[in-house]
């Protein structure tokens, strides 16, 4: 049974908690790593969530109990992660033009770590040599993903250190006799097509030859979810055949095995939040009917930074007659969610839900126009708990030296 919550769960949130709010399924995201688990079962695989999707501790807390380990962009990403109780083993900082003493400190935590310049690669080798096992964050020259703004693998991207720079990393681990267990790639966000997870294989393919003590090779993430109604989510049953497959089809040299890591953020919380608002006002015009939410890209960025599409919906009068409704922000930038677009009869004072709200909306939220960020609700069980509470005025002053 797919978890999805009702409208009437989420109206009985609104009315207990207030709006705007953050609401996260536990069940979903359970729901979700199992799909990962069954499929790879006779895979040697670790599931990284990566974090920057969304790292409410009670969340991190949550993926930590169902099983899954953890992919960190920041060193305060690794610090939650220990902070919600995930070991070092189970925590992997995937780094992008950091400052050497970032990994230093990753390092000091004992926290698996992979570099992604070949200057960081450098003064790791001066200081550890052999002595600290590290990843190698590579750019595959691969054009994937949603769109330009999440496509991290082509070759104008700033991630991973480009394969076409082998000679000269394999200089580095020459010099200072790098151990070198994993090589990574991360092509982008939002990808459908499985095969370019395997072009991903037969690129680390045609260079794993060099490394001699690899124990991983890390694909990455980027699983698309379904955003838009008749969207498909990434089939990873076909991904893990397709994954076995091109590992047969290339027995690495001394028949090593590799184990195969992968860092998925939204696949496992997307489809977990929900996003609901109040309408403040309707405003009918000559282009358009506006009505403004209680909210804005303040809250939830995604559509107006990447044109992504949210599915919205009135959830205090679901069964009313659809009509075409301009949904925008009350923030003092032009913060369109949808443009004209079919929704149930709104009146002000309707309550509506943006769905696949849970990675990256609380996430890259802020407190433009000094507005406050939402609260965030966590249901387990049936059971609706306050996880975070909705800013106050004195959040707004809190760092400020006055
Ligand atoms: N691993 C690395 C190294 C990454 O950079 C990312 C995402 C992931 C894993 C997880 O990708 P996911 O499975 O969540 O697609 N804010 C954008 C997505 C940017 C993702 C950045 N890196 C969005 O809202 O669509």
């Amino acid at each position: 049974m797919p978890q999805v919550l009702s409208h009437k769960q989420l109206l009985s949130i609104a009315e207990e908690f207030g709006t705007p709010v953050y609401v996260y399924h536990a069940e979903k995201i359970a729901e979700q790593y199992s799909k990962l688990i069954n499929a790879f079962k006779n895979t040697d695989v670790k599931f990284f969530y990566a974090c920057k999707a969304l790292t409410n501790i009670n969340i991190l807390r949550y993926i930590k109990s169902i099983g899954a380990n953890i992919d960190c962009s920041s060193i305060n990403e690794v610090k939650l992660a220990l902070y919600a109780g995930f070991t070092p083993e189970r925590i992997l900082y995937t780094s992008n033009g950091i400052a050497f003493d970032e990994i230093d400190e990753a390092k000091s935590l004992g926290v698996n770590i992979n570099i992604d310049s070949l200057s960081n690669l450098e003064k790791f080798g001066e200081k550890y040599g052999h002595a600290y096992p590290v990843g190698i964050r590579l750019r595959p020259n691969i054009l994937a993903g949603g769109n330009l703004k999440i496509s991290t693998g082509h070759d104008k991207s700033k991630f991973g250190i480009p394969v076409d720079q082998i000679e000269q990393i394999l200089s580095v681990v020459h010099k200072y006799n790098l151990f070198i267990r994993g090589l990574q790639i991360h092509t982008g966000s939002d990808i459908d097509d499985v095969d370019v997870f395997v072009k991903g294989i037969e690129v680390l393919f045609d260079i794993i030859p060099h490394f001699k003590e690899l124990e991983f090779v890390d694909l990455g993430g980027g699983f698309k979810v379904p955003y838009k109604e008749g969207d498909t989510e990434t089939d990873i049953n076909a991904l893990a055949q397709k994954v076995s497959e091109a590992f047969a089809n290339h027995p690495n040299p001394g028949n090593r095995h590799l184990q195969v890591w992968f860092e998925p953020g939204k696949f496992l919380v997307s489809a977990s939040g929900y996003l609901v608002t109040q309408v403040n006002v309707i405003k009918k015009t000559s282009a358009t009917t506006f009505a403004s939410v209680n909210s804005g890209f303040n809250h939830l960025i995604r559509p107006m930074f990447y044109n992504s599409y949210h599915r919205i919906e009135n959830i205090s009068n679901e069964n009313g007659p659809e009509k075409k409704y301009s949904i925008v922000g009350n923030i003092c930038e032009t913060d369109t969610f949808a443009w004209d677009r079919k929704i149930s009869e709104i009146t002000e004072g309707d309550y509506l839900v943006f769905y696949n709200a849970g990675a990256y909306g609380f996430e890259m939220s802020s407190n433009f126009n000094s507005r406050f960020k939402p609260g965030e609700v966590l249901i387990k069980e049936g059971k609706a708990t306050l996880i975070r509470r909705r800013d106050s005025f004195e959040d707004l002053l809190q760092n400020q030296l006055l």
